[in-house]
């Protein structure tokens, strides 16, 4: 039996709109831009096979305590989390979940934004035929010179922040779902069309090798940490996102089923953006390696020179702002939706401050790539040499997502009455109940500690590996 709670705001139309918007949400900037540069810094295949074990431990145990919480709170994560303590006769502390989670959605936004918006400025680049015939020096100026001018970066940010803000203001079904139902689909198409494009173009078997053969001496505490904080991050997992598309779930859809596919579809996005992505690198002798900057860098180089660049290329930057689009609006959705239930405010009003405030902190970030560069604060310290947007990216993803997943876990595994649990989840089958349980309340918690500590040096401490 669910429960009676309804949400203020909406509800997708359908398990399927559910599910395109999750996807939408999961599918982001984290696929296509990160996910190919962290593989290419990490070593390729065995920070893809890291990454897919904590997709398979972590992300779907959390993914479906994600949904389960959201859907029998109804509401944003800080009341839902609120309602729910209540409920099951816990701390009202829990709160504090939906608040860390409104928390690292506004740092997320503030710097996913600015570099969709480099994404932006991409298509406008390709389009004009700027990259047409350079040489790989012409291409790396081109982005250089758009990172260092913080004019340019600010605005390609505030049209960004303003394009999420016209889908977020229109609601949860005009709004956010009309936007995946026309995004994802093309999305899609386009990242086809790339893949054949480099199929065609690229070195396709070298790709394969070197997302699929995995070099174990690449490995350390760090890494295991970057691939589970991709896995997180990728799937949007820990501050609250999924929970909120939740509180849209219609009661009779199946948890489970639909987070595996949310989590199915991710996957094989990041994997398909690295088949469309290394193909093209690699046949052009550009550097794997170089962080933030590999597509910005390298594609362009590529499209530059190949017959039919100038299109694909295009797409290809279109692609990466309809991907970061439907991702953002699930960033600043939970802090949306809480403002409305806590001040009566109307969805206009809401949006436009969360906005603004998401724009402000985004400023952290436009700085970060120009004026600076480092902060000398951290001069001495572990974080020497980091720029405010590395610590956003490195805190929110290594720290704070994982942190929120196994609170959630906690949470929907522990803290709940198992009557709850399995009202809400309503899997048929008691062996696949066991096992979501199982992996919610001991492997993902467990799993997650381990890889802090480890990346802490205190198990090294404790003689334990
Ligand atoms: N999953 C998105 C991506 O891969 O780009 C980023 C993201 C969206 C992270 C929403 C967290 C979130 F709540």
């Amino acid at each position: 039996m669910a429960t009676v709670r309804t949400s203020i705001h909406g509800y997708w139309s359908s398990r399927f709109a559910f599910v395109l918007a999750a996807a939408g949400s999961a599918v982001g900037l984290g696929n296509i831009w990160k996910f190919p540069y962290m593989a290419g810094e990490n070593g390729g295949g065995a920070f893809v096979l890291l990454y897919l074990i904590c997709i398979a431990l972590f992300g779907l145990p959390v993914m479906m305590s994600e949904v389960l919480l959201g859907r029998r709170g109804r509401s944003s994560p800080v009341n839902t989390m609120t309602t729910l303590a209540a409920e099951e006769k816990r701390s009202r502390v829990w709160r504090l979940l939906g608040l860390m989670g409104v928390l690292a959605g506004f740092l997320i936004l503030s710097y996913y934004s600015v570099i969709a918006g480099w994404a932006l400025a991409y298509v406008l680049e390709t389009a004009t035929g700027t990259f047409s015939g350079v040489s790989g020096e012409q291409a790396g100026e081109v982005f250089d010179n758009l990172i260092s001018n913080p004019r340019r970066l600010l605005f390609w940010h505030s049209v960004f922040i303003l394009l999420t803000m016209v889908v977020v203001i229109r609601g949860v079904n005009k709004g956010l779902e009309t936007a995946v139902r026309i995004l994802m689909p093309a999305l899609f198409i386009l990242i086809i069309i790339m893949i054949g494009y480099a199929m065609l173009h690229g070195d396709f078997l070298e790709s394969l090798k070197f997302l699929f053969a995995p070099d174990f001496s690449k490995l350390s505490p760090e890494v295991v940490l970057k691939a589970m904080g991709q896995a997180f991050f990728s799937l949007s997992l820990g501050m609250g996102a999924i929970m909120m598309y939740g509180s849209y779930l219609p009661d009779d859809a199946s948890i489970a089923t639909t987070s595996f596919q949310v989590a199915i579809a991710d996957t094989l996005i990041a994997i398909l953006a690295g088949l469309a992505i290394f193909p093209i690198v690699l046949a052009n002798g550009l550097e794997a390696g170089q962080g933030p900057g590999l597509i910005f860098n390298t594609l362009p180089l590529a499209f530059g020179q190949m017959t039919g660049g100038l299109i694909f290329g295009t797409l290809f930057f279109i692609l990466l702002v309809f991907a970061a689009w439907t991702s953002a609006i699930s960033l600043i959705e939970p802090a949306v939706a809480w403002l409305v239930e806590k001040f009566s405010i109307s969805r206009f009003i809401s949006s436009i401050i969360c906005g603004l405030v998401a724009w402000t902190v985004g400023l952290g970030t436009v700085y970060s790539f120009n004026s600076w560069k480092k902060i000398d604060v951290f001069d001495g310290t572990i974080l020497e040499g980091k720029s405010f947007f590395d610590l956003l990216d490195y805190l929110t993803s290594n720290i704070m997502l994982p942190l929120g997943g196994i609170l959630i876990c906690i949470f929907a595994a522990w803290l709940m009455s198992e009557k709850s649990r399995r009202d809400e989840l309503k899997i048929k089958y008691e062996v696949a109940y066991k096992l979501w349980r199982f992996l919610a309340r001991y492997l993902t918690p467990i799993g997650v500690v381990l890889i802090f500590l480890h990346v802490l040096g205190v198990l090294e401490k404790l003689n334990i590996t």
